[in-house]
C-alpha cells in the first residue's frame, strides 16, 4: 500500500478500506506523509466525500493516533460539545448543573481560536482557578464532588490537530465529513460514553443553514453509533449571540448571574435542552419534561451555583468572585452604543459581531497570543426587540479608547431594523436522535 495509490483512489470516488484511512492518518501524523500529499487525499475527500463507514474509520484512526482518556472508573460520563458560537457560556451553567443531578461531570475544554477563549479562557479569568490539573487530579475532582472542567493536558487526537491545521491552509474547513470526523475524534478521545452536540446554525455557525446542520448531525450521529457512544444533536439559532455578553469574564458573570436564575430566555432553552438529554443518556430519566423541571428546581434551590462554588474552590479559584461579581476587573472604557433609528430588530450580523470581539482583544487570531479577558461586548438588544433611536443597543468594553469608539460604529453597523413587528426567534431549531 502505498499514499499514491490512496490519493488516486479517491481522487476517481472510489471507496477507501480501513487499513487505507489508518496508512494515511498514522503515517501523516508521524511524518512519513508529505503536507503535499496529504493535501491531495483531504482535497479529494473534500470533493468527493465519504460514506458513513469511511468516516468513522477515519474518525476511529483520529481519535487512535494519540492518547485515549479512560473515564471508565467514572461510571456514564456524558460529554457536551458545541460546533460553535458567539457568546458560548453554555458548558460554564450547563456542567455544574449536571454534577448537581449526581451526574459525572468531567470536561476537558479547550482554549480555542476565533471570537472569544475557549471555556478554559473564561475559567480563568476566575483568580486562582488552575485549569492544568494533572489527569489523576481530574479524575480524583470528580470522583469527590463530582465535578471537574480542565484544560486540554493530554495529546488528544494529535492527527486531528494536523490535518485541521492542514485543511485550515488549503479552504477544506467546510465539509461535512471533514468537520463530523473532526469533532467526533476529540470527543472519543477524550473518554465520553455518550455525546450530546450543540449543532449551531446561523450566521456566527460553521453551518449557515438548517439543511447542511441536519446533515452535519446525521452523520455524527452515525459515528456515534458505529463506535458504540450514542450520540444526539440539538441544532440551535446562531443568528445572534447566546444571552448577554460576549468576553471572558463577562461570559462568566453571565454564568454566575444564570446559576442564581437569571437567564435570558436563549440561554435557559438551550440548558433545559442539552441538559435534559444529558440526563437521559446518563440513565437519570427519559422523561424529557421531567428532566426539565429537575434542572430548574436545581437552578432555584441553588444546588447547581453551589456545585459551581465548589468547581472553583476545589482548583483553586477564589470563590469570593462568585458571591460578588462586581470583584472582576473591568476595561478600562465602557462605551455605550446608542441606537440612531427606531423600529424592530430584524437580523444581527453575528459574524461580525464575533470579529468586533476578537478585534477588542477577547479571541485569539493565532495559537500563541494571548487573550484579554477584561474586554469584550454587552449586548442590549436582540432579534425581535423594539428599539427607539436614543436606545442602548450594547455596550463596548475596551482598553484601548480608539478601538472602542470604532467597536461602537461596528456594533451599530450589526444590527438590521424593520418598521414591521418581527417575532422572537425559536433558539431550538430540531433534535436528530
Ligand atoms: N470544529 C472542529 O473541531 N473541527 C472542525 O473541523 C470544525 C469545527
Amino acid at each position: 500500500m502505498n499514499i499514491l495509490e490512496i490519493i488516486a483512489k479517491k481522487r476517481d470516488n472510489r471507496e477507501l478500506t480501513n487499513d487505507e484511512i489508518k496508512f494515511f492518518v498514522d503515517n501523516y501524523t508521524n511524518g512519513n506523509i508529505t503536507d503535499y500529499q496529504a493535501a491531495a487525499l483531504i482535497m479529494a475527500i473534500y470533493i468527493n466525500g465519504m460514506n458513513y463507514q469511511e468516516i468513522t474509520n477515519f474518525t476511529l484512526a483520529m481519535a487512535n493516533s494519540g492518547e485515549v482518556l479512560n473515564l471508565s472508573e467514572l461510571g456514564t460520563v456524558v460529554d457536551k460539545h458545541s460546533t460553535g458560537g458567539i457568546g458560548d457560556k453554555i458548558t460554564l451553567i450547563l456542567m455544574p448543573i449536571i454534577a448537581s443531578l449526581g451526574i459525572p461531570a468531567a470536561k476537558m475544554s479547550g482554549r480555542g481560536l476565533g471570537f472569544t477563549g475557549g471555556t478554559i479562557d473564561k475559567l480563568e479569568s476566575i483568580p486562582g482557578y488552575n485549569t492544568n490539573i494533572k489527569i489523576d487530579d481530574f479524575i480524583n475532582n470528580v470522583k469527590n464532588i463530582g465535578i471537574s472542567l480542565m484544560g486540554q493536558t493530554l495529546n488528544l487526537a494529535p492527527a486531528d490537530k494536523k490535518i485541521y491545521a492542514l485543511r485550515d491552509t488549503i479552504s477544506c474547513v467546510e465539509s461535512i465529513p471533514l468537520i463530523a470526523s473532526s469533532i467526533m475524534s476529540k470527543k472519543i478521545a477524550a473518554g465520553a460514553e455518550k455525546i450530546v452536540l450543540e449543532v449551531t446554525v446561523g450566521s456566527g455557525a460553521f453551518m449557515k443553514n438548517i439543511e447542511d446542520a441536519r446533515k452535519l448531525s446525521e452523520t455524527m450521529i452515525s459515528i456515534g453509533n458505529l463506535a458504540g457512544k450514542e450520540t444526539i444533536c440539538i441544532l440551535t439559532n446562531m443568528n445572534e449571540p447566546i444571552g448577554y455578553s460576549i468576553g471572558n469574564s463577562l461570559e462568566v458573570m453571565e454564568a454566575i448571574d444564570a446559576l442564581n436564575g437569571n437567564m435570558n430566555e436563549d440561554v435557559k432553552e438551550i440548558i433545559l435542552s442539552l441538559g435534559s438529554y444529558m440526563m437521559k443518556l446518563a440513565g437519570k430519566g427519559d422523561n424529557i419534561d421531567e428532566n426539565r423541571n429537575k434542572i430548574l428546581e436545581n437552578i432555584e434551590n441553588k444546588k447547581a451555583l453551589n456545585k459551581f462554588k465548589e468547581l472553583v474552590k476545589n482548583q483553586g479559584g477564589d470563590v469570593s468572585y462568585i458571591d460578588d461579581t462586581s470583584k472582576f476587573e473591568k476595561s478600562k472604557y465602557i462605551i455605550p452604543v446608542i441606537s440612531e433609528l427606531s423600529g424592530y430588530v430584524k437580523a444581527m450580523d453575528n459574524e461580525n459581531i464575533g470579529y468586533i470581539s476578537s478585534r477588542l482583544g477577547a479571541g485569539r487570531i493565532n495559537k500563541e497570543d494571548n487573550i484579554n479577558s477584561r474586554v469584550g461586548i454587552i449586548i442590549n438588544k436582540k432579534v425581535g426587540d423594539e428599539v427607539k433611536a436614543g436606545d442602548i443597543l450594547g455596550y463596548i468594553h475596551s482598553d484601548e479608547y480608539d478601538i472602542g469608539i470604532k467597536s461602537v460604529q461596528e456594533l451599530r453597523m450589526c444590527y438590521e431594523f424593520s418598521d414591521e413587528y418581527i417575532e422572537k426567534p425559536k433558539h431550538i431549531l430540531g433534535i436528530i436522535k
